[in-house]
């Protein structure tokens, strides 16, 4: 029996990284993120499914549906964390918290990045750690869970 379950979201160009400036974001394509997630995540016995999207919309609708399906929710949101009301709306109206997760430092980029309006409706935002923003995500979702 799993001990819980999470959803890894990531939204736009998020599908590109390995290639996608690397000198910010690294050489570590998210299928390698996706690995190491679920590798750590079976260890644990945590169910995790993933899914990317570069549609507003899409990610509307995969932050609905996971109402009653995970316990968890780990987004990246690429751009989208910088204005999109739709997204912090949707996040605010499910009781499954978010973990909101960066590779880079949004906060010494430009400054446009340096808002999210969706961290004051998150559980708590991750930044700047590279492709392990995503691994401390899980990792303190492991720790909720097994302390539960
Ligand atoms: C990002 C930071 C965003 O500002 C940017 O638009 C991205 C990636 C990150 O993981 O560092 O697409 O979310």
């Amino acid at each position: 029996m799993a001990k819980g379950s999470v959803l890894v979201l990531n939204g736009p160009n998020l599908n590109l990284l390995g290639t996608r400036e690397p000198e910010i974001y690294g050489r570590t394509t998210l299928h390698d993120i996706e690995q190491r997630m679920e590798t750590r995540a079976t260890e644990a016995g945590v169910a995790i499914s993933f899914y990317q999207s570069n549609h507003e919309g899409a990610l509307v609708d995969a932050v609905q549906d996971a109402r009653g399906k995970f316990d968890y929710i780990i987004f990246n949101a690429g751009a989208y964390t910088h204005y999109s009301i739709a997204l912090r709306d949707a996040i605010a109206s499910i009781d499954v918290p978010v973990i909101e997760i960066h590779l880079s430092n949004i906060h010494k980029r430009e400054e446009f990045r340096h808002t999210s309006v969706l961290a004051p409706v998150c559980l708590g935002q991750i930044c700047g750690l590279g492709a392990f923003s995503y691994m401390a995500a899980l990792e303190a979702i492991i720790d909720r869970l097994s302390s539960k």
